[in-house]
């Protein structure tokens, strides 16, 4: 990880997710003596270490201004990972993008087979509303059903599945800015956002009172996803972990093919500083949110 870019608080942050996530996905996922074993573990291999976790950070970290309880956000923003991971799992498929590495270590489908792969994502994806459907963790009905509103709107044909899609028509067609802004803010930022509202709704925030931080979730998530194009296009496998430069050889429109490298660095950085723009009604509490947008952009995986 690309520590000495971050601050120590954010550092720290980093590491405490990555801790919680994978403490809380081993309690999540025991294996069973039976012949489902292999899927579990194939789930475990998956969602266990890897991951930046930027998804339950900016949850844990929206709901931490909140004063909402770390071990339900935690959860919660498990919920959410468990979708990105079910993405990627998909996503590296060999119908998809085909690819051979994901974290520094084999696909799924390539350590186990693709029907195992196929079915992993189909039980993280089911694990997630799983999870927020306990009404032990979180009592409050209205809670639970706004939680898995949101999280199923972003997941689905109007989030992540319908960006997936765009991002495939993307290779046989020639996307202007408007749509190529649209097919990423469904791929990557729509989940990304709803990390930041899901945050908000544990914090029983009133709608009204979530503008700025969705304007703040809105742009993080188109800059993030920039930084994916400029990663592929000009970034370290060693440090991605994953292979990189398939965006051109795919013949994918991307925010770098429609803009060259420059343009879309400094549209990144110009997002970045909008998004800390969007917090000033927020003092210190919110310099967390403020760092992990700065990393957003700087981050080398
Ligand atoms: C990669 O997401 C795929 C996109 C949605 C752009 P991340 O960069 O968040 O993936 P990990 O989980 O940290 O590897
Ligand atoms: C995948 O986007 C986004 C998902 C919703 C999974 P990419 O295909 O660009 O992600 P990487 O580069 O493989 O991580
Ligand atoms: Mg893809
Ligand atoms: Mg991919
Ligand atoms: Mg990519």
């Amino acid at each position: 990880m690309a520590e000495t870019l971050v601050t120590d608080d954010l550092g720290e942050a980093l590491r405490q997710i990555a801790h919680d996530v994978d403490t809380c996905f081993d309690a999540l996922l025991p294996v069973p003596q039976d012949a489902r074993a292999r899927l579990i573990e194939a789930m475990r291999y998956a969602a266990i270490g890897g991951g930046k976790r930027m998804r339950p950070l900016l949850c844990v970290t929206t709901a931490g201004m909140l004063a909402v309880d770390r071990e339900t956000a935690v959860r919660v923003g498990c919920a959410i990972e468990a979708i990105h991971v079910y993405s990627l799992i998909h996503d590296d498929l060999p119908c998809m993008d085909d690819d051979a590495l994901r974290h520094g270590k084999p696909t799924l489908h390539r350590q186990f087979d693709e029907a195992t792969a196929v079915l992993a994502g189909d039980s993280l994806h089911a694990l997630a509303f799983e999870v927020l459907s306990e009404a032990e963790r979180i009592p409050d009905p209205f809670v639970r059903a706004e939680l898995v509103s949101c999280l199923a709107r972003v997941s689905g044909a109007d989030g992540m599945a319908g960006g997936q899609m765009m991002d495939i028509v993307a290779e046989e067609s020639e996307f202007d800015l408007p749509t190529v802004t649209r097919l990423q803010q469904l791929k990557t930022g729509a989940l990304l956002a709803a990390s930041v509202e899901m945050g908000a709704i544990l914090g029983h925030l009133p709608a009204e009172g979530r503008r700025a931080l969705r304007h703040y979730a809105h742009d993080i998530g188109l800059a993030f996803q920039i930084a994916d194009d400029l990663l592929d296009h000009e970034g370290d496998e060693e440090l991605a972990g994953k292979a990189l430069r398939k965006d051109a050889e795919a013949g994918k429109s991307t925010f770098v093919s429609l803009l060259g490298a420059d343009r879309a660095r400094e549209q990144a950085r110009i997002l970045v500083e909008q998004a800390i723009g969007h917090l000033s009604s927020y003092g210190a509490e919110a310099d967390l949110l403020r760092s992990v947008a700065r990393f957003v952009v700087e981050r080398q995986r």
